[in-house]
């Protein structure tokens, strides 16, 4: 599946949405890993699929597996707050997902292999979706794409070069910030704001 949604090119818009909707079908009935066993809902995608940037969190929480869509609970409020503040517009200018679709009991990290097993939902989101701007967001969702060791206070902010004609940036993950309050220069907060005002700009010359 992973290569025969790699090469899809899904210049028209009804195709594009056709292609979709058949892989969140395929990936609503996925038994591929025990995440299936416990789950309520899949949480396959949220957002606009025309959208030039795609945002990949970790996994869905339990708001998340209770509503079927991704970034709902705290930290998706929080996320949107910081969204809203940089202009981005959450239904109409992002596209957002999970490296995994299915919850992990207890909001565990999903393991390499829970990733490994929902690995070609993703890739087939990102090759249909076809972003312009990808944002890993936190560092489960970097690692998932970044082989070497990271702290991802590091990496973040930075413009990787991970995917071909693909900007892709690491941010923080809203759960982090939402143990860490301040506004200070240099705090994480004011770092992701900063973070997502250079994504508004890149979005703007796109
Ligand atoms: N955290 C994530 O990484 N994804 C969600 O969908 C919700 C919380």
């Amino acid at each position: 599946m992973n290569n025969l949604l790699l090469n899809i090119s899904c210049q028209d818009d009804k195709l594009k949405e056709n292609t979709l909707k058949e892989l969140s079908k395929v990936c609503s009935q996925c038994k591929a890993c025990d995440l299936s066993k416990t789950r309520t809902s899949v949480v396959f995608a949220d957002g606009n699929p025309n959208a030039k940037i795609m945002l990949i969190g970790e996994a869905p929480g339990a708001d998340e597996d209770a509503s079927g869509k991704p970034f709902v609970g705290r930290a998706g409020q929080l996320l949107n707050t910081f969204l809203i503040e940089a202009g981005i517009d959450r239904n109409k200018d992002i596209y957002i997902c999970n490296t995994v679709k299915c919850r992990p009991p207890q909001n565990r990290v999903p393991s390499n292999e829970e990733k490994q097993a929902c690995r070609a939902y993703l890739i087939g989101q990102i090759s249909i979706i076809k972003p312009k701007i990808i944002l890993l967001c936190g560092a489960t969702a970097a690692n998932s794409f970044i082989e070497e060791d990271f702290k991802i206070s590091q990496i973040r902010g930075k413009w990787l070069n991970i995917f071909e004609n693909i900007d892709t940036m690491a941010i923080f993950h809203p759960s982090y910030l939402l143990r860490n309050h301040s506004l200070e220069q240099g705090s994480p907060r004011w770092l992701m704001k900063r973070d997502l005002e250079n994504v508004k700009a890149r979005l703007s010359v796109l």
